[in-house]
């Protein structure tokens, strides 16, 4: 049966391990002088409602690397649920091409390509969730400190699809996670719920509190992203407002743990939700964990198609 990768949440604990070890041997041949042809001839479609840089780039050169290729349809092309029905999209596209990944708007339709499509779909960002940047992550937290068990990832800021996913793969991979958010911005309820559910198993402790400087208290991670995520533009003064000091700076960090990483999917709105000192400074894995997407996607991609 064909799988998909719509959320960290569908996938067990040993999986995403599996994921992030395959993902370093990957890198490592890479970099020793290029991958083995594993997806020869594969085609990958890339459906975007939203901009991007990161995810386009990096699945397209991670399709590469593997010895396949990837095409682009952008926001204005296919009018997904809009020129033509998500189901009838997905079972086009299946004729075509050998999986597809999609950027949406509305989670649900990234979920209706999968139960349409009869190849492998994956999520490439949705209002929900962001599950593809939490194995990038938690690939770049795996490298530098050996495992996630017991490390402490602290999200300051909105409770969004970012925010989701990186308490899920913590909660699978047996992090702690808290996360400090405005009244208003905390995370969705089920998701919170399907949290609970996965650190009763790993035992993880969850902390979701408004004060950040609670969130930070002896973090290992300090993550942060936009306070304005793409498709609530016209809540950016609103929001400007409600997350007023919910940024990562040097002040904050000295409240964590002395040998803290910063994190941040990018784009990231510099003087903002995180300060130039704290991006461009010692402390910072911004661009490594860029990087990682590539790495932990051909992971994804390689195991989807059925081999390495
Ligand atoms: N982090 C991330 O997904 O970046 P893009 O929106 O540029 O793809
Ligand atoms: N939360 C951000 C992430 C961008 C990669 C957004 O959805 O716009």
């Amino acid at each position: 049966m064909k799988r998909d990768f719509l959320a960290i949440a569908d996938y067990s604990s040993e999986e995403i391990q599996d994921l992030l070890d395959l993902a370093v041997t990957l890198k490592k041949e890479h970099q020793a002088g290029g991958n083995k042809p594993y997806l020869q001839g594969k085609v990958l479609a890339m459906i975007f409602q939203k901009p991007s840089l990161r995810t386009r780039v990096s699945f397209d050169m991670a399709m590469r690397h593997v010895g396949g290729d990837a095409l682009y349809l952008s926001p204005n092309e296919i009018g997904l649920g809009k020129r033509e029905s998500v189901a009838d999209i997905a079972r086009v596209l299946e004729g075509y091409v050998d999986a597809i990944m999609a950027r949406v708007f509305d989670h649900e339709h990234v979920c209706e390509l999968a139960r349409w499509a009869n190849v492998p779909v994956i999520n490439g960002l949705s209002d929900y969730n962001h599950p593809c940047q939490a194995m990038a992550d938690a690939l770049t937290i795996y490298e530098k400190f050996g495992s996630l068990k017991g490390l402490n990832v602290s999200f300051v800021g909105d409770g969004n699809n970012v925010a989701v996913s990186l308490m899920h793969v913590s909660a699978k991979l047996g992090a702690n996670f808290s996360i400090a958010s405005p009244k208003g911005y905390e995370l969705p309820e089920n998701a919170v719920q399907i949290a609970k559910d996965i650190a009763s198993k790993t035992g993880s402790k969850l902390t979701f509190v408004n004060d950040i400087h609670e969130a930070v208290k002896g973090a290992h991670v300090i993550y942060t992203d936009t306070w304005v995520s793409m498709g609530q533009e016209e809540e950016k003064a609103l929001r400007e407002k409600a997350f007023d000091g919910y940024q990562v700076n040097d002040q904050l960090l000295t409240e964590a743990d002395p040998d803290v990483i910063v994190m941040h999917c990018l784009p990231a709105h510099r003087g903002q939700e995180i300060t130039d000192e704290v991006a461009d400074g010692p402390h910072s894995m911004l661009f490594p964990q860029a990087h990682n997407r590539l790495h932990a996607q051909k992971a994804i991609l390689v195991r989807l198609f059925g081999k390495g």
